[in-house]
């Protein structure tokens, strides 16, 4: 089992769909997975197919690692996919500003649960509030996901900060993976401006390739609540970026454990 935090202050950026996207490779790959939807919004719980979800906010409101495998239910991705659901009950449970186990609910309330899982991806809220603390007190790895613009340049460091901070002060073995770029036009001399910029802030090893372009797949995928590996050849470029992402998840895990 390996947790993946994807995160970034920003909204709008992609945090979702790169969820769901390196979801969608996992399980192509022969994977089990779990998406943990910490989000209010719960858009990745609904584009993983769940009308009606129940669980992370209620498993947050009793508060005990022995509820947390009931926090997972079944996506209409494949059982090989399960989900703990997001919902707007979940800011009234995770306060920001609490003391020093408040950070620690997620992984509470997740406990063992997703021991046998392979991969764990938890959809963070936008924000670098509780909701994001918790989801990297709780992960392995942390995953930022930006944009090719200045105001998604601007966030970068304040994230890096936060993942440094939660590793010092509750999860020493969290590492800060890597950077993902999506949305990337196919022209567009801003938008190739501020991927070197990008590269200049983070370094350009930590921004991983290839980045994911903007698509209008990407969207019309979600609409239809399918995975992203099920257009095929219409998205290829977007599977393949999302392959290439998955196998490096993948080195990383292999590298960490031996
Ligand atoms: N590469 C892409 N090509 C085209 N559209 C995209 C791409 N990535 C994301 N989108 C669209 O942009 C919107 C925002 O993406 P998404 O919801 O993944 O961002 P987010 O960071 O999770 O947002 P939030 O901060 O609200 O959680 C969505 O409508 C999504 O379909
Ligand atoms: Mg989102």
């Amino acid at each position: 089992m390996t947790r993946v935090a994807v995160c970034n202050q920003k909204g709008g950026v992609g945090k979702t769909t790169v969820t769901l996207g390196l979801a969608s490779a996992a399980l192509h790959a022969g994977r089990s997975v779990a998406v943990v939807d910490l989000d209010p919004q719960a858009s990745a719980t609904w584009a993983l197919g769940i009308d009606e979800p129940t669980g992370l906010a209620e498993a947050f409101a009793t508060g005990g690692a022995s509820s947390a495998r009931d926090t997972f239910v079944e996506s209409g991705w494949s059982p090989d996919l399960v989900v703990s659901c997001g919902g707007a009950e979940l800011e009234g449970h995770v306060p920001d500003g609490g003391p020093k186990t408040s950070a620690k609910a997620l992984g509470k309330v997740l406990g063992k649960s997703d021991t046998d899982i392979d991969w764990t991806f938890i959809d963070c809220p936008p924000g670098l509030g509780a909701l994001t603390v918790n989801a990297l007190a709780a992960a392995d790895l942390a995953v930022v996901v930006v944009e090719p613009s200045a105001f998604s340049n601007n966030t970068m460091s304040a994230v890096a900060d936060l993942v440094d901070d939660v590793w010092d002060r509750f999860n020493p073995s969290l590492d800060l993976a890597g950077v993902i770029m999506n949305r990337l036009p196919a022209i567009g001399r801003e938008a190739h401006v501020r991927f070197d910029e990008l590269g200049k802030i983070v370094g350009r090893s930590a921004i991983w390739k290839p980045a994911i372009a903007r698509r209008v797949i990407i969207g019309e995928a979600q609409g239809a609540r399918r995975p992203i590996h099920s257009y095929g050849s219409r998205a290829h470029d977007v599977i393949e970026a999302f392959d290439s992402h998955h196998r490096k998840l993948e080195r990383i895990k292999k590298a960490r454990q031996g």
